[in-house]
């Protein structure tokens, strides 16, 4: 049964889980490490960053934790207009941080003058933003986010979820000044769940060797002094390594901007496809996410019901996230799709 048009984890190419079936090797050994060195070399073209990318057997949640445990002594501000960008809120305060809420109507994208002013009210640390709020497929603008950042409060570190995008839309880490930029393997790059990878400047590495309490998992001060010998702290999720090392060759050939433009198209032909049969569009023009769409329920369909009937057809797609169900439902529109979407979307 193939899950189809999920925001994940998405369906994985044969030829990709294939890679996993290759034989263990110690990771402190020098096939493992020149495994790793190429992989994590290779990767921050998906960043678009001249920084270290660090993988983590982890999926993204991970991360965000990680982001909140090394970037911020005390004080940071959550960007908030979705699921995810709360659920990182979450992560700061149960890590004992002073987390700062600024929230947004779900509908609505973080705007860039209100970051703004918030960063003149009080300094923070780290400021923390979803780029692809997968719940209510928003895109937020993130490279103007960025930009009001660097003018209101140049070291406050940016850290970017970007686990519904990256490798799906064009998010440049350093051109943008980005410090911590974090996705999930079973998204955009269509690969099994189980590996988070994150981009991190350096200022964000030196900052962190100042803040105590890092924890031990997710301390990214000894995952550096460890990458720098091209291995990790503790055992690899050695099989998956193998197989982003394969889908990283495989996403640059097909080329980043061919793959970008692809989910574009998707998107736009999954957004007119519901417009045309008189739904609505959950996000606002403008902003509406490249890799998955929600579509406001607003003929009353039974979303369990349709998916029962998709899921015989060999289909799925999702329900509305969280407070959203039947409200919403979702087409994700990631990874390797393409000709399928085009055929479903002629169905009537
Ligand atoms: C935008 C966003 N952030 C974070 C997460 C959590 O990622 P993971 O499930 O890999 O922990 C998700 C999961 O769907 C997500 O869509």
């Amino acid at each position: 049964m193939s899950p189809m048009f999920v925001p994940g984890p998405v369906d994985v190419d044969p030829e990709v889980l294939a890679a996993q079936n290759q034989p263990m090797l110690p990771h402190r050994s020098k096939e493992f490490e020149a495994i790793f060195q190429r992989v994590t070399d290779k990767a921050r073209r998906l960043f678009y960053t001249q920084y270290r990318v660090i993988i983590t057997a982890s999926s993204g949640s991970g991360l965000q934790e990680a982001a909140v445990r090394n970037f911020a002594r005390d004080r940071l501000l959550c960007c908030v207009n979705g699921a995810f960008s709360r659920r990182w809120y979450e992560a700061a305060l149960a890590n004992g941080k002073q987390a700062d809420l600024l929230e947004f109507d779900w509908q609505s994208p973080i705007s860039p003058q209100l970051v703004a002013d918030a960063l003149q009210r009080q300094h923070y640390e780290a400021i923390t933003i979803v780029h692809n709020e997968t719940s209510t497929g928003l895109e937020n603008p993130v490279k103007e986010i960025a930009a009001v950042v660097h003018q209101a409060s140049p070291d406050t570190l940016i850290c970017v979820d970007a686990v519904s995008s990256l490798g799906g839309v064009k998010i440049e880490m350093d051109a943008w000044g980005l410090d911590m930029l974090l996705t999930s393997s079973q998204k955009c790059l269509a690969l099994p769940p189980g590996l988070a990878l994150a981009a991190i400047s350096d200022r964000a590495m030196v900052y962190a060797a100042g803040v105590p309490n890092r924890g031990w998992y997710f301390d990214l001060v000894l995952m550096e002094k460890h990458r720098l010998k091209d291995s990790t702290p503790a055992t690899p999720a050695l099989s998956l390594i193998y197989a982003l090392d394969l889908q990283i060759n495989r996403i640059l050939a097909e080329g980043l901007e061919k793959r970008f433009a692809r989910h574009a198209a998707m998107a736009q032909r999954v957004q007119s496809w519901a417009l045309e049969r008189g739904f609505t569009l959950y996000a606002p023009n403008g902003y509406r996410s490249k890799t998955v769409t929600t579509v406001g329920n607003n003929l009353g369909v039974n979303v369990s019901d349709l998916n029962k009937y998709l899921v015989l057809r060999g289909m799925r797609i999702a329900n509305g996230y969280g407070v959203l169900k039947e409200k919403t439902f979702r087409i994700a529109h990631m990874g390797k799709r393409g000709r399928r979407m085009w055929i479903v979307c002629s169905l009537q």
